[in-house]
């Protein structure tokens, strides 16, 4: 019997999605090692089975007939495209959700002015909130050490700390769940498979091979939850970096300097952030809707079927839309990563007024390129005064890094913030309305009007939140909504993806 259907080794995907996480592996090496193949060899049924069991043995007769079925009608190659189980797709999808969830979190922190309050980073040992009048006292104390305490806080009473404290306490919390939310499910997912009776169930009546779903994460998935895992890790050193930055004494060497992280640290940690979020969020879309197309519709794309009536110089329109969404997630991502230098440099809290600055719709260049005195380690640059008669020329910005004006003057970081998210708005208007005028799939247009509202949404917060001098629930509504808007415009990518052929 066992051997009267052992099957060739079979290709059975070709899409181009799928290739990309192409691996190899034989049928015949499952029915070697799938609890399946032995299922359907051993035919003498105990009476004592329960009927869940002899309901899982018949699947699995049927599958393994199926399999071999699709084998003898198959000009193989000896490859197999194995996708990843829909539960995989499900945990990428709710780290993500914890992802933005502590980047909203890191955002209240910094605004709280809470993120130094913890001087030292311990992995385990600070876990625990401190339960004893002596532990607060000893964390009191050695805040009274930092430039932060002395600067700024030096009236804080021990009740005020605590509130501090509690937000960095909860951030790093979150973070150390997060990285546990990533690390223990990799490690199982990738060393064990799912059983066979797992696999039945999830594929349900579908006619796909149970080869292709005989692991939980198909090859390029395991690298991308391996890189999550990395890059949460790397995350926590990066936080650390950062804040050890706001804890460096020489900033009190700066006149008016004002204690906090250096914005290009701070800007990383967020960009980090966010490449763990774009990882995992794509990876949840891209799980779910692989299994969808090669199991729930039997490898039925409908978009795809769809697309395929349109004539080629359409086509060729919906591919440009499809490029403009890779730019447009592009561009939310650059402004957001601009935005993290505005929130480092404190630079909501200048030209609270819009659309002008001022009396002008951008500062003039000697406000914009100041020439720089000195500059710290800490990113706080040290400036000349303004001299209106300068001409800045090309060929200046290169002397004395007064290019550094881009990065370290809050005048020049809030104007490119500005007309980062003016192109980025632009951009997602211009992309609609391509969007609209073609017999694009439904999600698609869906999916277009979504990523207009959303923007439409963050640029009325960002506005807001800089008329009213960067209030703490608009300016964490504000960071939440890059997430939101990087969201939909991520969306609208994978559904052109699945919609439109390249
Ligand atoms: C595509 C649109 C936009 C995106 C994706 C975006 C993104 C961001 C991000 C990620 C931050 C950093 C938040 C933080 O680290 O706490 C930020 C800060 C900020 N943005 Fe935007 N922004 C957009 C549009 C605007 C607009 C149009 C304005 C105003 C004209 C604006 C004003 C601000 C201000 C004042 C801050 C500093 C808030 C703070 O200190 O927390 N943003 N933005």
């Amino acid at each position: 019997m066992a051997s009267a259907i052992r099957p060739r080794p079979v290709q059975l995907f070709s899409s181009p999605c799928l290739a990309a996480t192409s691996a190899t592996r034989t049928f015949t090496s499952f029915a070697r090692s799938s609890p399946v193949a032995t299922t359907a060899a051993a035919k003498s049924a105990s009476p004592s089975v329960a009927p869940l069991r002899s309901r899982l043995r018949s699947l699995a007769l049927q599958w393994t007939a199926r399999a071999s079925r699709r084998a003898s009608s198959t000009s193989s190659t000896g490859t197999v495209t194995p996708i990843s189980h829909p539960i995989i797709g499900k945990w990428f999808l709710f780290s993500s959700s914890l992802v933005f969830g502590i980047v909203v979190v890191g955002g209240i922190t910094r605004l709280t002015e809470s993120g130094l309050s913890i001087t030292e980073w311990n992995l385990i040992r600070g876990m625990a909130w401190p339960s004893t009048k002596e532990a607060w006292d000893e964390e009191f104390n050695k805040y009274q050490q930092s430039p932060e305490y002395k600067l700024l806080n030096h009236n804080i009473t021990i009740d005020e700390f605590k509130n501090i404290f509690y937000w960095e306490w909860f951030h790093r919390n979150l973070g150390r769940t997060i990285g546990m939310v990533f690390l223990l499910p990799a490690i199982f997912f990738t060393f064990t498979r799912p059983s066979a009776a797992r696999v039945a169930n999830a594929l349900g009546s579908s006619t796909a091979n149970p080869l292709v779903a005989s692991r939980w994460m198909s090859p390029g998935v395991t690298k991308a939850a391996w890189a999550c895992c990395v890059l949460v890790g790397f995350q926590g050193a990066l936080g650390w970096y950062m804040v050890k930055s706001g804890l460096e004494n020489d900033i009190m060497e700066l006149n008016h300097a004002t204690p906090r992280v250096s914005q290009y640290r701070l800007a990383a940690h967020l960009g980090s952030a966010f490449v763990i979020y774009v990882i995992s969020l794509w990876n949840g879309f891209e799980v779910l809707r692989t299994w969808s197309n090669v199991v729930k519709n039997n490898g039925v794309n409908a978009d795809r079927v769809a697309m395929s009536k349109v004539s080629a110089d359409v086509l060729a329109k919906c591919r440009s839309v499809a490029k403009g969404s890779h730019w447009v997630a592009g561009l939310v991502f650059l402004t957001a990563l601009s935005g993290a230098f505005v929130a480092g440099l404190d630079a909501g809290l200048v030209y609270n007024t819009w659309p002008m600055m001022g009396d002008r719709f951008v500062p003039p260049a000697q406000e914009l390129f100041r020439s720089i005195h000195k500059t710290s380690i800490n990113g706080n640059a040290v400036m000349d005064p303004i001299d209106l008669t300068e001409k800045v020329t090309l060929k200046s910005l290169f002397e004395n890094q007064r290019w550094k004006n881009i990065f370290e003057n809050p005048v020049t970081v809030q104007t490119d913030h500005r007309l980062l998210a003016y192109t980025t708005f632009a951009g997602i208007t211009t992309l609609w309305l391509k969007a609209r005028r073609l017999p694009l799939p439904r999600p698609v247009h869906i999916a277009a009007h979504g990523v207009l509202g959303v923007a439409l949404a963050q640029v009325t917060l960002g506005i807001t939140t800089l008329l009213y001098f960067v209030p703490i629930e608009l300016a964490a509504a504000h960071q939440g909504g890059s997430l939101a808007l990087l969201t939909s415009a991520l969306w609208l990518m994978h559904k052109i993806k699945h919609a439109v052929p390249k």
